[in-house]
């Protein structure tokens, strides 16, 4: 018996498995929409168990895996010290990246993970989360809508050498 779906730290461990967790799941959204030129690019620059050991060693990052058990559900990163289009300079902090694995979408998951992020914010002393979501990601836009966030500005995000466009959403965090 497992203690059901657990919110929890990522440590160095867990960085060969984030890696294949947010490539394989970054491919399943977005492979219909991009060039597998451009997919290749992204895959490669974003995801590697390198990359993401230094993720969850940087002080400036929160990464967070949502698990019951071995069986992972998904996992959300907070970024410090960035901002973007229409985002207060100060107590902003980013959700940068927030994945649940395709099996569980629609199943109460997503929420689970929107709290937990929206918890460590708070905790990191932040009064608004903010994030960039394509602008042709309308499951993710509903979602945020859902979870309180609007949209406040539009940024530029490159995929392989595609520069595509994000809106820029926020939620005040009462
Ligand atoms: C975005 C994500 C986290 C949302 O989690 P989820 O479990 O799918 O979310 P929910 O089912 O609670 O909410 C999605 C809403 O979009 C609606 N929806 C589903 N497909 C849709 C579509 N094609 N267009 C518009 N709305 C859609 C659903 O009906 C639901 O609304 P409802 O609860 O009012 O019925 C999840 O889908 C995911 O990880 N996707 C892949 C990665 C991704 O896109 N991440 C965001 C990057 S910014």
């Amino acid at each position: 018996m497992t203690p059901g779906p657990v919110l929890r730290d990522a440590v160095a461990a867990d960085a060969p498995r984030l890696a294949e967790f947010g490539a394989r799941t970054f491919h399943e959204t977005f492979a219909a929409d991009n060039t597998p030129e451009d997919m290749r690019a992204h895959l490669a620059a974003t995801f590697s168990p390198q990359r993401q050991l230094r993720e969850i060693g940087d002080p400036t990052l929160d990464t967070l895996i949502l698990a019951d058990g071995e069986q992972w559900m998904g996992f959300t990163q907070l970024r410090a010290g960035h901002v973007s289009d229409g985002v207060p300079p100060q107590g902003s902090i980013e959700l940068w990246r927030f994945y649940v694995d395709r099996r569980w979408h629609g199943k109460g998951l997503a929420a689970l993970l929107m709290d937990g992020a929206k918890q460590r914010a708070r905790r990191r002393g932040a009064s608004t989360l903010w994030l960039g979501v394509w602008e042709r990601n309308a499951r993710a836009h509903a979602f945020y809508r859902k979870h309180g966030f609007q949209r406040v500005g539009r940024q530029v995000f490159v995929v392989g050498n595609d520069p595509q466009t994000d809106d820029v959403m926020l939620c005040a965090l009462t």
